[in-house]
């Protein structure tokens, strides 16, 4: 015990004396700076070679840089560009050297799913492995600082940027939120494979109202605190270095002027001490908004609401000098800005040796690590969700005689890297595995792998009908690979018919008619309304974007040598008239219970109220059975404890994983509270035959909740505790009381 006291102390020591010596280090660098200087570091420019958002362009970057006018790039790649943009920063007077940010959201060379499919897997260590293999190949490239995770939670599958994060729950967005921070970050910052992480958009920008992109949010503060929220303070928390704030005004105003949100919650109440940059342009933005009348002004109100770094927006650089000379902006605002940049480029080492990061030799290592593959491969089979498995036709055998393998995405290697995908220079996409070359690599010799396309993911040409019947009709088994385009779901591609495009179910129609068993791959970057395929393909994956071994990993799934474990983290709807549709909502004072009746009730009289697809659901090969749910006790007082066990077995003929979740009611609150909120959740893996006891703690923590003058806290009373398999799939529930 002394031991470890002692050690303790140590680390505290070293902490302290390290964060002493780069904040005196912070100070003399900020005592030899200009206002012109400091007000560089606060500006961040799109490099010209490829960009994210409307580009401003100035043709002397260079002088700028080399003036200290400049304190960091973004979509800058390769260390041969970074390099030479380092190179010219050395030639300014303080050789402050520049930060390289990009967004890095799913991969960098090697593609990882996209983050709402990587969320289905619940797995937090391969999500951090993912994380950490993509910051591991971009601080290669010469990367700094990645714009990720993205930590909004969504509830409106129209909204397209859905597919960039952990979906509608807070606390599996918060887990996730933590296993990407640590996975993006590493150990300690500075270490030459660790990024920077951002977590973004601060704050509610998933809620945009219609699921339009950019648009406004209207939020109470319970439902930014209890649900938007947390993912962000989990962040924090897990240690994250940045943050981004958000386009949308929320309650009327930008968040990138919002005080309450960066000075009162962030800087304030949780006392983060890293930097928040700008989104792209939203600092002047805000002219748009309609909160400021020009530049001058949204320069004024994005500083003193506690934006460090302009994104793009040249308003920081056109206007702080005035502002500050104008007494309208103090010094010491300034001043915390720049101490919080430079705070991070000396944690990274780049006083140090500004070109840290710019090693051609290990570019080139990193990436072409093969191990880096083989883990975008099996993240890439977790993601993957069963959706329906009839008469097992699933697994298929590896010896089937002929499959026939059709649709407009069994061919295309770029579709699979979905929206965020990097293009580096001098790389082309020779090592994605297409959906064709995984199948056709897994079968065996005596098999027979057919083709046709069948017809575009858009548009209504069925000329390629006839011939994909004809193929199917040849077939033992027909795999039918249909969905969206990569790019209809990301930045600014909203949709409000979420349907599957063009004529992919009616040519799904015409294959079920040859009587042929067709298992369909659904490939999307949110949740698809697609009833007649939900209702009528015997066999569905649904398989997102899953990155550069996105055939690898469909073809382990399809043969049996994964076997799905994935879970819904977003509720499916059956149709656009239902959203938002989410798990955790609250009873209402006349719940329905069943379609049937619209009695006065809280109903649709020409729509279910139940989703498609709940949240937490998903299929496997095998079966798990959930017994002995045993409470330690049925009374519990506050700081006390309560061990909850069941034992899951597996008692199917697979090998398999098992996501067993825990939902929580709070049956009478001082304010409403939901049906169900998931509050932990275990992924365990059992050999056929094979049981395991699993624990769970109940504690204050767990019961708490935002009470109406926003004070955190457990209240007495009578809880449910359901466990299940989904959020609908409830195997056992209990209650139990806590006392005061
Ligand atoms: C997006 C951010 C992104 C930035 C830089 C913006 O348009 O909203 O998420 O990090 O561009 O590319």
């Amino acid at each position: 015990m002394r031991k470890i006291l002692c050690l303790w102390f140590v680390i505290v020591f070293i902490t302290i004396a390290q964060n002493k010596s780069i904040n005196q280090r912070v100070d003399s660098v900020l005592q030899l700076m200009t206002l012109e200087e400091k007000i560089g570091q606060m500006n961040q420019y799109n490099d010209d070679w490829k960009a994210t958002g409307p580009v401003t362009v100035d043709n002397d970057k260079a002088s700028q840089v080399r003036n200290g006018q400049l304190g960091s790039l973004l979509n800058c790649l390769g260390t041969e560009r970074t390099r030479s943009w380092q190179t010219i920063a050395m030639q300014s007077r303080l050789k402050i050297p520049l930060l390289f940010g990009q967004d890095v959201i799913h991969g960098y060379k090697t593609t990882f799913p996209i983050p709402l499919a990587e969320a289905c897997s619940w797995d937090l260590e391969a999500i951090e492995l993912s994380a950490r293999i993509a910051a591991t190949e971009a601080s290669a490239g010469g990367i700094h600082w990645t714009f990720a995770p993205m930590v909004d939670i969504a509830r409106d599958p129209r909204w397209g940027r859905v597919m960039e994060g952990a979906g509608e729950d807070p606390y599996l967005g918060s887990m996730i939120a933590t296993a990407r921070v640590r996975g993006f970050q590493g150990k300690t910052l500075g270490a030459v494979n660790s990024v920077m992480a951002c977590a973004k958009h601060f704050a509610a920008y998933g809620a945009a109202i219609g699921g339009r992109d950019y648009n406004s949010v209207d939020m109470s503060d319970r439902l930014l605190w209890e649900v938007y929220l947390p993912p962000f303070k989990a962040a924090v928390d897990a240690g994250i270095a940045t943050f981004m704030n958000s386009f949308n005004d929320i309650n009327g105003v930008p968040a990138t002027g919002n005080s309450y949100l960066q000075r009162d919650i962030l800087k304030g109440a949780w006392k983060f001490e890293g930097f928040v940059v700008s989104d792209w342009g939203s600092i002047g933005e805000m002219i748009n908004h309609g909160n400021v009348k020009n530049g001058y002004e949204a320069a004024l109100s994005a500083v003193t609401a506690g934006s460090d770094m302009d994104m793009e927006s040249r308003n920081y650089k056109n206007h702080l000098t005035q502002l500050v000379t104008a007494k309208k902006v103090p010094m010491t605002l300034i001043d915390d800005a720049v101490r919080r940049i430079l705070r991070k480029k000396f944690e990274l080492g780049l006083f140090d040796d500004p070109f840290k990061y710019c090693n051609a030799e290990r570019e080139q290592q990193e990436l072409n690590n093969p191990d880096h593959a083989n883990s975008a491969r099996e993240i890439a089979a977790k993601s993957i969700v069963l959706l329906k498995n009839d008469n097992h036709l699933l697994p298929l055998s590896k010896k089937t005689k002929t499959i026939a393998f059709i649709g407009p995405l069994v061919m295309p290697l770029k579709q699979n890297k979905g929206f965020w995908d990097i293009e580096l220079p001098g790389v082309d996409s020779n090592f994605i595995v297409s959906q064709w070359e995984g199948v056709k690599n897994k079968i065996g010799a005596g098999s027979t792998l057919l083709y046709a396309k069948g017809c575009e993911i858009e548009g209504n040409n069925k000329e390629g009908f006839p011939e994909a019947v004809k193929t199917a009709a040849k077939a033992d088994v027909v795999i039918l690979s249909i969905g969206e385009r990569r790019d209809m779901s990301g930045e600014a591609k909203s949709r409000s018919d979420i349907s599957i495009p063009g004529v992919q179910e009616e040519l799904l129609q015409a294959l079920l008619a040859t009587g042929k068993p067709v298992i369909v791959l659904m490939n999307a970057g949110r949740p698809l309304v697609f009833n007649y395929t939900a209702d009528n393909a015997p066999a569905i994956l649904y398989t997102w974007w899953l990155g550069s071994e996105a055939g690898n990993a469909i073809a382990d799934v399809l043969f049996g040598d994964y076997t799905p474990s994935a879970k819904l983290p977003i509720t499916f709807p059956r149709s656009i008239g239902q959203i938002p549709i989410y798990y955790s909502h609250f009873n209402t004072g006349r719940p329905a219970h069943n379609d049937n009746n619209h009695n006065y009730n809280s109903s649709y009289t020409d729509l279910s109220i139940y989703p498609k697809y709940e949240f937490g659901y998903g299929l496997s090969y095998t079966t798990f059975q959930y017994s002995n749910l045993h409470l330690s006790k049925k009374t519990m007082a506050r700081n006390d404890t309560i061990e909850v066990s069941v034992t899951i077995a597996n008692t199917g003929t697979y090998a398999g994983e098992e996501i067993v979740q825990l939902y929580l009611r709070d049956k009478v609150g001082s304010i409403v509270r939901p049906v169900k909120e998931l509050k932990d959740f275990k992924k365990i893996k059992l050999l056929p035959g094979e049981s395991n006891t699993i624990q769970f703690i109940i504690d204050d923590e767990k019961l708490s909740f935002y009470n109406q003058q926003l004070h955190w806290g457990a209240e007495p009373g009578d809880f449910d505790i359901m466990i299940g398999a989904s959020s609908e799939d409830i195997r056992f529930q209990e209650s139990f009381e806590l006392i005061q």
